[in-house]
């Protein structure tokens, strides 16, 4: 891939939280270039980081130390041209579905019919335009998770962070968001940062599989996804290439998420130690 496809280059990145004083490293030495119109799939273990990371990446935080550069230019703040939907729902409980999709050309004034066709044309999108007055408590957990799709896609954002954005859904729902999103996604110029801690939707979705060590969070291992789309659960149960590269991640993924699991605690490193000892 040329340098041309690069839209987002991610280099040496750190940062630290601490009340006092910065000490607690959460990002060391980060870097990861983002290819223009690809899906990057970040997966690690609980806690590791991700969630920072996407702040960092939006804007919403400065970092420590090294760079974020979008075309070149030095990430300085948030822009409608890098959004996040958020782990946690972030629709405005006040605000009807339409309101909520419309807020960000509504803020910066665009009340023109051909911004408002572009609203109901998004609802279509999502399947919402017969839920467009509904407020988001009358929404289920997919369609909440569609309105903030909508909500992001219709500023027209050439990156779009996606923290976790399915998690906490029943198994159908997620599977149903899922496909809505690899359809929605079909031939879109955007670039998508995905975070995951689910290894199926990370090779479900990616073109590239980003695995991260354990806080402080650097990248442990990355793979290229090449299985042909449009790509479903049920194509990659009965795929080979999906199950090795499927079994490649977790073996990084499993030694880090145990890192994870029994750190800060002596007890849990020796019941570790204990456990994995293989009796051959
Ligand atoms: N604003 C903050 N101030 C201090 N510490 C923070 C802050 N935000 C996050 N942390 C700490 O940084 C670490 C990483 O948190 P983060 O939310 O980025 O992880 P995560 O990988 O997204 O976790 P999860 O898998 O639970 O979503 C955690 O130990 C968390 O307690
Ligand atoms: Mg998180």
């Amino acid at each position: 891939m040329n340098d041309n496809n690069l839209i987002i280059k991610i280099e040496n990145l750190s940062h630290a939280y601490g009340a006092q004083q910065k000490t607690i490293p959460i990002i060391e030495n980060f870097s990861l270039d983002i290819q223009m119109g690809r899906v990057t799939v970040l997966i690690g273990p609980s806690g590791c980081g991700k969630s920072t990371l996407a702040r960092l990446i939006a804007g919403f935080e400065k970092p420590d130390g090294g760079s974020i550069l979008m075309h070149g230019k030095t990430v300085r703040g948030p822009s409608p041209e890098r959004l996040v939907v958020f782990q946690e729902s972030a629709l405005f409980l006040w605000m009807s579905t339409l309101k909520n999709i419309s807020f960000g050309p509504d803020s910066r004034g665009e009340s023109s019919p051909g911004a408002e066709n572009i609203v109901q044309k998004m609802l279509e999108k999502v399947g919402l335009n017969s839920f467009s007055k509904k407020f988001p408590s009358q929404l289920s957990g997919g369609m909440q998770r569609r309105a903030e799709l909508a909500r992001a896609l219709v500023n027209g954002p050439k990156v779009m962070i996606l923290d976790e954005p399915f998690r906490g859904l029943d198994a159908m729902s997620k599977a149903l968001m899922q496909q809505h999103f690899i359809r929605l996604m079909a031939n879109s110029l955007i670039s998508c940062i995905f975070i995951t801690s689910d290894i199926d939707e990370a090779v479900l979705l990616a073109d590239q599989i980003v695995i991260t060590t354990n806080k402080p969070l650097k990248v442990a291992a990355k793979f290229d996804v090449t299985i042909q789309k449009p790509r479903s659960t049920k194509k990659l149960v009965e795929s080979d290439e999906a199950n090795k590269l499927k079994f490649q991640a977790l073996e990084v993924l499993h030694k880090e998420a145990m890192k994870s699991f029994a750190s800060g605690s002596k007890a849990a490193e020796d019941f570790l130690r204990a456990y994995s000892i293989r009796n051959n």
